[in-house]
């Protein structure tokens, strides 16, 4: 079976090849690598080479609004009669704080991207799609876990793309839907690595997020980490988040395309993440616990758009894609040490 992985070098989707590969799956990775490393590639092949794996996998560096480039990637796939049967659609911007300074570019990237790697699929009949979408479109709520009903009201432009491209989905299935086989994915946290340290999450420049921040902080990349608030309505007053281990929320993805294939048709939007909150001293504190390091940090004010809150209700994921993220926190504090240590400066 062929899947066309867009954005398969960057952080997520790097690791969805990983298991794709593992699992027999023949891999098409299209990515512009405006945000990732071609290395990636080569730690994949050095990882699945080792293990003596026989595989699948052609990676083509090329932009999703290049129409042409997606007409080729169809046509050549049907050449050589390995047709694609599933598209895993993870290319795009994702900085919040980018997606305010340029939304333009944003919209032009996020959604006409995808609005041209929908119309290709139609043209070229394939009809099997699982999009990353994000937590981020639940907008400025404190009402946790948020199942999928919870109300949609996106604060910044990256997440109003996301919603501007499930509207898109939700529209082209209803146009034919004894075809369509769709499954949105919103992600919560996604953090951790890869446990082999050859593959990991590595953000040019400061990074915004706190794992990686911490990560960097633990090495010695950044001095301190900066706590943006500690008075918040939780119980430690600093904010708390749905951290999932990269490989659990892989998963998601092959359990997303063991759900399309069982499906004549459907239409799914799907939460992923652990179901579970912590705070940043959580995290902190864990990180330590499980790394020995020390973690020096101050505390700052509240960052414009965050909430007090945020976490999943994964019921549906594990009843629906029969599902459920297996690794603890602990595992993704030693995971995700384990591939910084590794590499200190990423893929560089
Ligand atoms: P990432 O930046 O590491 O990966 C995205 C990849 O897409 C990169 O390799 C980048 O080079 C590529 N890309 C960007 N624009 C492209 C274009 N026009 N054509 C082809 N390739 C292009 O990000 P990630 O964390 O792996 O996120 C993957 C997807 O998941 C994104 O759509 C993101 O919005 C979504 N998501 C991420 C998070 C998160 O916290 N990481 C949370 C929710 C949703
Ligand atoms: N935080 C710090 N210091 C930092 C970075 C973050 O204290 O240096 C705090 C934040 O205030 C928040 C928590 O750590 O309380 C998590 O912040 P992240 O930036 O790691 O994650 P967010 O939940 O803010 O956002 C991330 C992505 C969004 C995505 C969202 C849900 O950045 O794009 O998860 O998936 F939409």
């Amino acid at each position: 079976m062929r899947v066309l992985l867009t954005g398969g070098s960057g952080f997520i989707g790097s690791h969805i090849a990983l298991l794709l590969l593992e699992r027999g799956f023949d891999v098409l990775i299209l990515d512009s690598y405006v945000n990732s490393s071609s290395n990636v590639i080569n730690r994949i092949k050095a990882y699945l080479d080792k293990k003596d794996l026989n595989y699948k996998l052609k990676s083509i560096n090329g932009d999703i609004r290049d129409k042409k480039l997606l007409d080729n990637i169809f046509i050549d796939s049907i050449k050589e009669k390995k047709p694609i049967d599933t598209v895993i659609h993870l290319a795009g911007l994702k900085s919040v704080s980018e997606s305010f300074s340029n939304p333009l570019h944003y919209w032009d990237v996020n959604v006409i991207g995808t609005l041209n790697l929908l119309l290709t699929m139609k043209e070229y009949k394939c009809y099997s799609l699982v999009f990353s979408s994000s937590a981020t479109i639940y907008g400025l709520s404190n009402s946790v876990p948020m199942a999928e009903d919870h109300k949609i009201s996106p604060i910044n432009p990256y997440g109003k793309t996301k919603v501007a491209i499930e509207n898109m989905i939700y529209d082209l299935y209803n146009s034919n839907i004894n075809v369509w086989k769709i499954c949105s994915l919103r992600y919560f946290n996604p953090v951790g690595a890869h446990p082999s340290g050859l593959i990991g999450e590595d953000p040019i420049g400061i990074p915004n997020n706190l794992f990686p921040y911490l990560t960097q902080v633990a090495i010695g990349r950044q001095k301190s980490l900066n706590i943006y608030g500690n008075d918040w309505d939780t119980d430690d007053g600093s904010g708390i988040r749905d951290y999932i281990h990269i490989i659990d929320l892989a998963e998601g993805h092959l359990a997303s395309i063991d759900y399309l294939n069982s499906k004549e048709s459907c239409l799914e939007f799907v939460n992923l993440g652990s179901g579970k909150g912590y705070s940043v001293f959580q995290i902190i504190r864990q990180f330590e616990l499980s790394t020995g390091c020390k973690i020096p940090f101050s505390i700052e004010s509240r960052r414009d758009g965050d909430v007090a809150k945020s976490y999943a209700d994964i019921s549906k994921a594990k009843k629906l894609l029969a599902w459920t993220p297996k690794r603890s926190l602990e595992q993704i504090c030693l995971d995700g040490w384990n591939w910084q240590l590794k590499n200190p400066y990423g893929f560089q």
